[in-house]
């Protein structure tokens, strides 16, 4: 099997290489990455030498340089990762994650239609369905709830999944697409809530929560997430999406309050600031389709997988810093050179 992971040097779809790698030593997996801000090569140091592992840096938006990787590999099943993932900068610049998103999505799938593939799948997120209530905690999303996207990002993923299910019917594309909660664990970008609150409560810098920090998200350790998109992949049925969700809803202040606790660092370092536009208040994930279908469970607990998680950032303290500070963008050229710009694209 020859399965190209786009995205791979980025959070989960490096801990998904990772994943594959360990769990299908006769695969050979192919990352495409762009290595945009959020992309960083040195995440993948520890398997650049596996001889069933290549990286090639591309966009997924370049047609062109698609079809070639797609002509001289002939995966066996795509994963797309790759995408512009934060939703502030959505705010600031919707842009690039129409691009991106959709139209690097549409890349994809052209290049699956016309060299044949055995399985699409597209990576998305439960916030393609909203916000839920924060007094209605019976509510859930499931599979069924209708697509109400609430910013540029999360309607990029959505205009994304509109246009999967329609080449699954219009040319019979095999798709499935995921829609999970939050992940967390090692190797996420220290822009995001959890590792931003530990790399700055560990600078005794202020911990910025939005409005009250009232918000509720669904969190799942990415290890889980990433066994889900195998069972898809090998077993899930095509056209189907399947809502991925460990039933772990956590208040963002408590959550800052946790890691403060963690680090024995003081609550006063938490400093309320200005909301973010349009801010979803509660995430929350039905996951009884891929339990009764896949049999899937999450097997992280939320007080494990957060302490692994700060542990891992106290013992990976270049990784971050290396990205805090810029230098991981010169990591490629170090690396490299020109050299896969040259053979592709
Ligand atoms: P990330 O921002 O950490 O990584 C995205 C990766 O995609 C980076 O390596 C980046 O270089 C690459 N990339 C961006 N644009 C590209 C392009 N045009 N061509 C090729 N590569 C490009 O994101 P993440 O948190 O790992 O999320 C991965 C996927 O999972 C995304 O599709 C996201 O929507 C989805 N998702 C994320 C979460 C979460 O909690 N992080 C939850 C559910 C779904
Ligand atoms: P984030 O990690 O950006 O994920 P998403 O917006 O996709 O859920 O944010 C998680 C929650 O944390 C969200 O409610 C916004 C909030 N947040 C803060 O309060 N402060 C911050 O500095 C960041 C980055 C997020």
């Amino acid at each position: 099997m020859t399965v190209i992971v786009t995205g791979g040097a980025g959070f989960i779809g490096a801990n998904f290489v990772f994943h594959m790698l360990a769990a299908y030593p006769s695969y050979r997996v192919i990352c495409v990455d762009k290595l945009t801000y959020a992309g960083n090569l040195s995440t993948l140091k520890d398997v650049m030498g596996n001889s069933n592992f290549r990286f090639v840096k591309l966009d997924i938006c370049d047609r062109e340089g698609m079809y070639k990787l797609f002509k001289e590999e002939k995966p066996d099943i795509v994963i797309n990762f790759a995408a512009e993932s934060h939703v502030d900068r959505s705010i600031e610049n919707p842009e690039i994650f129409l691009q991106t998103n959709i139209l690097g999505t549409q890349v994809l799938m052209d290049a699956c239609r016309k060299y044949g593939i055995q399985r699409y799948h597209q990576v998305s997120t439960d916030e393609v369905y909203g916000d839920l209530p924060l007094d209605r905690p019976d509510l859930f999303f499931t599979e069924e709830t209708p697509i109400h996207t609430s910013s540029p990002y999360s309607s990029s993923k959505a205009g994304a999944d509109l246009l999967v299910l329609a080449y699954h019917r219009t040319y019979e594309l095999p798709v499935t697409i995921s829609r999970c909660s939050n992940n967390y664990g090692p190797y996420h970008f220290p822009e995001k809530l959890i590792p931003l609150m530990i790399a700055n409560a560990l600078a005794d810098k202020p911990l910025p929560v939005y409005g009250e920090g009232l918000n509720v998200r669904d969190w799942l350790y990415v290890e889980d997430h990433c066994r889900a998109i195998d069972l898809i992949i090998h077993k899930g049925r095509v056209g189907e999406v399947y809502n991925v969700g460990g039933h772990n809803e956590m208040k963002n202040i408590d959550i800052v309050k946790l890691i403060c606790k963690e680090l024995g660092k003081p609550e006063s370092l938490i400093t309320h600031v200005e909301d973010r536009k349009g801010h979803d208040m509660r995430y929350a994930i039905d996951p009884t389709k891929i339990h009764n279908e896949l049999g899937w469970l999450p097997e992280t607990k939320f007080a494990d997988g957060i302490k692994k998680t700060i542990q891992w950032y106290l013992d990976n303290k270049d990784w971050w810093e290396e990205i805090i500070s810029g230098e991981y963008q010169n990591y490629y050229k170090k690396m490299y050179g020109e050299r896969e710009l040259i053979s592709i694209g």
